[in-house]
């Protein structure tokens, strides 16, 4: 028991660091949840005009999900999906930020790039690609955490199917209000006046 919840733990505490929120009050720009969407990730940062700091959300996101997989590979082998859910539940749903966190695409390519390099590529190429052409933050997000199961299965990683299928349907759940503004095709669209 000890190894598994240690490894959850660890996961979690990684995962629950909201550096957007961080990043943004330590550079005076306030507090993030007040601002745009109100989420915590770099696409909201990125509302802030601060085009920097949004990169920086981005990456230590990303970072903090691929830092606990790897950390619990060296410590705790055999526990890294643990890891990898902990962190993902950590930065969605953050104690310290009354469990109301982010909505997990950075995170979840941390994740996948740690677990598996090659599902890392199909994340990127799908959500650095429709963010090009369609400009909408979300749908992009939403799209590369459902190619992560799909992949996962496309590259013979059937163990990592049900943990990818089940963090791609809460990154879906998190998108719910993205999911209300597109149907009434509201979205605002990224590097747009009031995107
Ligand atoms: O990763 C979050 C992104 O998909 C949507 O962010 O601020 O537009 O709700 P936001």
């Amino acid at each position: 028991w000890g190894p598994p919840l240690l490894a959850l733990v660890i996961g979690y505490l990684l995962g629950s660091i909201p550096f957007g929120v961080l990043l943004t009050r330590a550079s005076g720009a306030g507090d993030l949840r007040q601002i745009g969407s109100g989420n915590i990730g770099a696409t909201n940062v990125l509302r802030t005009g601060r085009k920097g700091l949004a990169a920086a959300t981005l990456l230590l996101d990303l970072a903090k999900g691929w830092a606990a997989v790897v950390i619990v590979a060296a410590l705790l082998p055999g526990d890294e999906q643990l890891a990898a859910a902990g962190a993902f539940v950590g930065h969605c749903y953050p104690v310290w930020l009354r469990f109301r966190g982010g909505k997990g695409v950075a995170t979840l390519m941390g994740i996948v790039l740690a677990l598996h390099p090659p599902l890392a590529l199909v994340y990127a190429i799908v959500w650095l690609g429709l963010l090009a052409t369609l400009r909408i933050s979300s749908v992009a997000g939403m799209a590369a955490a459902a190619s992560a199961p799909v992949a996962a299965a496309v590259f013979d990683r059937f163990d990592l199917v049900p943990l990818l299928l089940a963090l791609a349907l809460i990154v879906i759940w998190k998108h719910r209000d993205n999911i209300g503004r597109l149907l009434d095709g509201a979205e605002p669209r990224v590097g747009r006046k009031g995107g």
